[in-house]
């Protein structure tokens, strides 16, 4: 069983003292992939760093919508030049966040067009996070027509997960699917399988029976485990296939 955990936060302060132990636990459960995801520009050098010190460890680069209001003149250019490193996978996190609303609206949409404009430019991957602004990330997708990504952890409804998937993104679970979420369960069972991406959002969001822990990228199982229930297959099946979906997007 090989698995790839899309998308978690090894950067965070929580890991510091154990990052060894954090990497060679995910391993030893057959998480033999993970992409470690940029919150803002200082955070995006960071992942590189750990990305370049474990082999099967990649990164994204971006700004967060939380972090959009620090974005400074020059960052689109800092985010440029890291891509030129071999392990940076994709642009991201990026989008839009109007349920925490820690940066306004208008950063948060500036931040995410000029991050479609370079994802686009550059030809490479999106990590896109949208909460509570579905309708709004739709109109700025379309507005650039630029629908190569993911929509990671995905909370929105079924209408919008069919819109993506036909578009061309693809649609990640979280530990979020293992908690009592009925219309999230019910896109999980019906999105075609080569749209779906499996990850943890480490340190967030850990997967019941570890629910409330510190979550990190060996409970990527959980998430794995609860989506072959939900569509009759096997660990192994949803494994193998996550993984090759993970692979083509990011080009590993
Ligand atoms: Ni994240």
């Amino acid at each position: 069983m090989v698995l790839f955990d899309s998308h978690c936060h090894l950067t965070d302060r929580s890991y510091i003292a154990s990052l060894d132990d954090v990497i060679s636990r995910a391993q030893n459960s057959g998480v033999q992939f993970m992409l470690t995801v940029g919150l803002n520009i200082d955070d995006s050098l960071a992942s590189i760093k750990i990305a370049n010190k474990y082999p099967d460890v990649y990164c994204s680069i971006g700004i967060h919508p939380h972090d959009a209001k620090g974005m400074r003149d020059g960052d689109m250019e800092r985010l440029e030049k890291m891509i030129s490193d071999t392990k940076v996978k994709a642009i991201g996190e990026a989008g839009l966040d109007f349920y925490r609303n820690y940066s306004d609206r208008e950063s948060q949409e500036r931040a995410f067009h000029k991050q479609i404009d370079l994802a686009q430019k550059l030809g490479i991957p999106m990590i896109i996070h949208i909460r509570a602004a579905y309708p709004e990330a739709k109109t700025i997708l379309l507005e650039h027509k630029y629908f190569n990504g993911v929509i990671h952890c995905y909370s929105g409804d079924d209408i919008f997960a069919q819109w993506a998937v036909t578009q061309g993104f693809y649609i990640s679970f979280t530990g979020s699917i293992t908690y009592d979420n009925p219309n999230l369960k019910d896109i999980a069972k019906k999105l075609p399988q080569d749209r779906i991406l499996i990850e943890t959002d480490a340190p967030y969001l850990a997967p019941v029976p570890m629910r409330g822990k510190r979550n990190e990228p060996s409970y990527v199982k959980y998430v794995a485990q609860t989506i072959a229930q939900l569509r009759n297959s096997t660990v192994e099946n949803i494994s193998e296939l996550t993984t090759k979906n993970s692979k083509k997007l990011f080009g590993i």
